[in-house]
């Protein structure tokens, strides 16, 4: 597999692009992160297949086990050939070991490819009816068992989901991928649960933004900012500071993670201080003060 990508032009000039622009420290260390590092770090040093798959995984589980929950849910909406969905379920495996969160693993497709294209909305320039169709045999056979692939058009697949969604593995992450506009309407759907169906935060990568024909207009980002608009109640949105707490910041999957903010999820309304009172230390004062503590304990369970 790993020869067959580097065969690709455009893997290396992402390589070149994101990588060798970035400082040469960084790139001689990442090969000890390379050689002796945890899946946790080979994740924060870019060094693992899809990136924005395992960061949002991982800090999927994260939250979770913050929020004292022991599973999660991650999905891929726009599964094609099923290269995407193979990668998030042997993730879910790696981020189970390093956190002890159980990860559940979803594919939705139509099965048949792209349908037709509703208007210029759609970017009938880019893609067409019947593209990426699914050799459903094949992948289902490829897929590790408990995967669980949801066949047919969006708008019958992901409300069905909806209505048998788990409170205990809520949804953490969520890669959407479906090309059209009116398609990721559909897949925002998903999004509009009961609010204890996700974490109170939860990753979502969004892929179609990245062209550069994608605008503000059309396809994906039009689809989230009318999803924002009719649903007061979350946000969905990009975190301006993500590329400041990441190794490599040139890395485009950094621009395409968004998070959604479930506002109306219960654990928003929860006070973050339980026991303890917050202090803030202040160097110019003589007298002795209590230790500086910005993230008190939860109790268990919360
Ligand atoms: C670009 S491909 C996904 C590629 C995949 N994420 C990967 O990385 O390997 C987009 C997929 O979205 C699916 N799709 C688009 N609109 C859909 C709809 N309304 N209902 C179901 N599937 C849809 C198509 O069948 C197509 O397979």
């Amino acid at each position: 597999m790993l020869r067959s990508k580097l065969a690709k032009r455009r893997v290396w000039r992402r390589v070149f692009l994101e990588r060798l622009t970035e400082p040469l420290h960084l790139n001689a260390l990442s090969l000890l992160v390379l050689g002796f590092g945890s899946y946790r770090s080979k994740t924060a040093w870019d060094l693992v297949v899809r990136q924005p798959y395992a960061f949002g995984a991982l800090e999927a589980a994260d939250i979770a086990l913050a929020s004292g929950l022991s599973a999660v849910t991650l999905i891929e909406v726009g599964v094609a050939s099923g290269g995407g969905l193979l990668n998030l379920a042997s993730i879910a495996d790696r981020v189970s070991n390093e956190t002890g969160v159980r990860c559940e693993v979803h594919g939705f497709d139509s099965g048949a490819g792209m349908p037709a294209a509703v208007d210029y909305r759609d970017h009938p320039d880019l893609y067409q009816e019947g593209d990426f169709a699914m050799d459903e045999v094949a992948l289902r056979a490829a897929l590790p068992e408990g995967t669980k692939l949801h066949l047919g058009p969006l708008s019958s697949t992901i409300p069905r989901f909806l209505a048998d969604a788990s409170f205990s593995a809520p949804v953490g992450f969520v890669a959407l991928d479906v090309d059209y506009w009116s398609s990721t309407v559909d897949a925002l759907e998903l999004l509009k649960g009961q609010p204890e169906s996700y974490l109170p935060r939860t990753v979502v990568y969004v892929d179609d933004v990245a062209l550069n024909e994608h605008n503000s207009a059309a396809g994906a980002s039009l689809a989230i900012r009318e999803f924002n608009e009719a649903t007061p109640s979350r946000r969905l949105e990009r975190h301006a500071f993500l590329e400041d707490r990441r190794i490599f910041r040139n890395a485009a999957w950094i621009k395409q993670t968004m998070f959604l903010h479930v506002l109306d999820h219960p654990r928003r309304a929860q006070p973050a201080v339980v026991h303890t009172k917050r202090h803030m230390e202040n160097p110019y004062l003589g007298a002795p003060q209590p230790k500086e503590l910005f993230h008190p304990r939860r109790p268990p369970g919360r």
